[in-house]
């Protein structure tokens, strides 16, 4: 009885203490109260807890203005954070929001572990979980929205095939730098990139190279990995398969001292400025572009139905937990292929800015290139 007491006094003081900072409670820009029912204890947010900054644009840039964006329309009240790659950090922010009375936690998790144990505190406190973009393996977070990530790496492999056909590559010695071995979507975007590469290596079309994960999709770490590959293999490596903008241009930047950068094909995924201006240079041969808007919106309608006590309705799409056997009812959104020819899908969009992109050296290229 104390505990609850003492429970409820502190959730009351948070709920106090938050009025005046629920626009952005973390201070990075990216928190947001729609206005929807708000004080008082039991009315409670959204809460939404991001991974990092670091290993792609999206999550310090696109998922929190897209976020933003969809719970606003709806005027329900959300608290969006971001862990910055600390897992004790993402722990600590879903014990605070559950302790404020989050109604629904939507997160993208760092690793099973970390991931898991906050889904357990949520789900004991009676709060609706989403797993965004990254399925908690294991976890049983109430729903998962995502794309279809083997056929982003299906993209990835056909992307670099077909980079490999135009530069009439023969026998190309291909290396793989995968994303972190704790990110269920590594492990699928893999497995899409190594079917359709595994058909070139059994027709001996191609042969397989240093194939090596990266820890936490650490971009510095990508480099020291991708260093090590060129120099083991005497300089080469002919295609590299990279997981995401990041580590491809962490590849990038290491066939750049050897003047091998534009030569050497490399793969990404998230669209990124820096990807497509990579694009524009020559120096990547591909990058995947998922609508994070209709991700952040498909998973905000959820979120906003679990908030208003609605149950929402997934259509039947499941997916299975490979390690619970669980089936959770799911959201899958379809990936593009963007390369040079079709970069104006991405600022069409309005996923990125045209003025980004086309900004300093690379107006050239874009006005080469037909940017629009
Ligand atoms: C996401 C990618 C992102 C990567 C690194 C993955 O789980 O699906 O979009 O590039 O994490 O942050």
């Amino acid at each position: 009885m104390r505990t609850k007491m003492a429970a409820l006094v502190a959730v009351g003081l948070l709920t106090l203490g938050g009025t005046a900072a629920c626009t952005d409670d973390d201070g990075d820009g990216a928190g947001s109260n729609g206005g929807g029912p708000r004080g008082g204890t039991g009315s409670g947010k959204v809460g939404v807890i991001l991974p990092d900054t670091t290993t792609s644009q999206r999550w310090g840039t696109d998922d929190p203005k897209l976020l933003k964006a969809a719970f606003d329309a709806a005027d329900v009240p959300l608290d969006i954070q971001n862990a910055q790659g600390d897992k004790a950090k993402f722990v600590q922010i879903a014990e605070s929001m559950i302790a404020s009375g989050v109604k629904v936690l939507m997160t993208v998790n760092l690793d099973p572990v970390s991931g898991k144990a906050v889904l357990a505190k949520a789900k004991a406190a009676g709060v609706k979980t989403i797993d965004y973009d990254r399925l908690t393996l294991n976890g049983g977070a109430n729903y998962y929205v995502s794309f279809d990530n083997v056929a982003v790496g299906k993209l990835q492999g056909e992307g670099l095939v077909k980079c490999l056909a135009e530069k009439k590559a023969k026998l190309p010695l291909v290396a793989d730098l995968n994303g972190s071995p704790t990110d269920n979507n590594a492990t699928l975007f893999k497995a899409g990139y190594d079917a359709v590469l595994q058909q070139r290596y059994d027709d001996g079309s191609f042969l397989k190279g240093p194939d090596q994960s990266v820890t936490d999709w650490n971009n510095k770490e990508a480099g020291v990995v991708f260093a090590e590959m060129w120099q083991q293999t005497g300089k080469r490596i002919d295609a590299v398969l990279a997981a995401n903008d990041g580590l491809g241009n962490a590849a990038i930047e290491v066939l750049k001292k050897d003047k091998k950068n534009g030569i050497v094909p490399v793969t990404g995924q998230d669209a990124t400025i820096q990807g497509l201006q990579n694009i524009l240079a020559g120096d990547q041969c591909m990058t995947v572009y998922k609508e994070i808007k209709k991700e952040a919106e498909a998973a905000a309608d959820l979120a906003i139905k679990l908030y208003k006590g609605e149950k929402p309705d997934t259509k039947g799409v499941v997916v299975k937990d490979p390690e619970s056997g669980a089936y959770v009812e799911s959201v899958l959104l379809l990936p593009t292929a963007i390369d040079i020819t079709n970069i104006n899908k991405v600022i069409k969009d309005g996923f990125v800015e045209k003025k980004a992109v086309c900004a300093g050296r690379f107006a050239a290229l874009c006005r080469e290139n037909g940017i629009k």
